[in-house]
């Protein structure tokens, strides 16, 4: 069984273990993949969310999926990109292995990544993808949970990406 997935879809509608959320660092919501969750997660999510106190960029929290198909939203703030010379790679890697960390250590068998960062903060789309391919990798190369990762595209430049990268 192949244990990495690429695949075009709205991250909402997923029924896994945990879908991943692109937040920001307040965790109180925003657009994007994040207002995508939030909406189908619906008010008990932010509820959650407002006594975590924030998350740094680069770390992950986990909480209830509420509404959602998916039991856990696992949130990760993704770096904003500003050209690359601010440690935008390292905290963007950290962002996939904090993710995975948190849902190895809950036990998870499946989670699901949007392109953290690649859209309102506006991380190159082919290096992003490189670097969560790579993370991805990696990880299940030394842990046995998750047992399935899927990487999210939501439109065809994404999908097409994160293609190039896995190959
Ligand atoms: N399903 C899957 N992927 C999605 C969905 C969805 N429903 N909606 C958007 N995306 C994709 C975008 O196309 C992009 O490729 O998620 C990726 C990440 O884009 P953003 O959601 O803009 O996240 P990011 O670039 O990490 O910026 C985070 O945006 O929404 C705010 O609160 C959030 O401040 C934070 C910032």
């Amino acid at each position: 069984m192949e244990r990495l997935c690429v695949i075009q879809a709205d991250i909402s509608r997923l029924d896994v273990d945990a879908v991943v959320n692109a937040a920001n660092t307040t965790l109180m919501g925003g657009g994007g993949v994040d207002g995508a969750i939030h909406r189908a997660a619906g008010p008990g999510l932010l509820e959650e969310c407002r006594g975590l106190s924030g998350c740094p960029t680069g770390e992950a929290r986990i909480t209830g999926g509420y509404l959602l198909p998916a039991r856990h939203v696992i949130h990760t703030v993704g770096p904003v990109w500003s050209g690359g010379a601010a440690e935008e790679a390292g905290l963007l890697a950290s962002c996939y292995t904090n993710s995975l960390r948190l849902a190895r250590e809950h036990g998870l068998r499946s989670v699901a990544f949007p392109a953290i960062s690649c859209g309102v903060y506006g991380y190159p789309l082919d290096r992003a993808a490189r670097i969560a391919i790579r993370e991805v990798r990696a990880f299940l190369e030394r842990e046995a949970l998750p047992e399935r990762i899927f990487l999210v595209a939501f439109d065809e430049p994404t999908l097409a990406a994160y293609e190039e990268a896995l190959g």
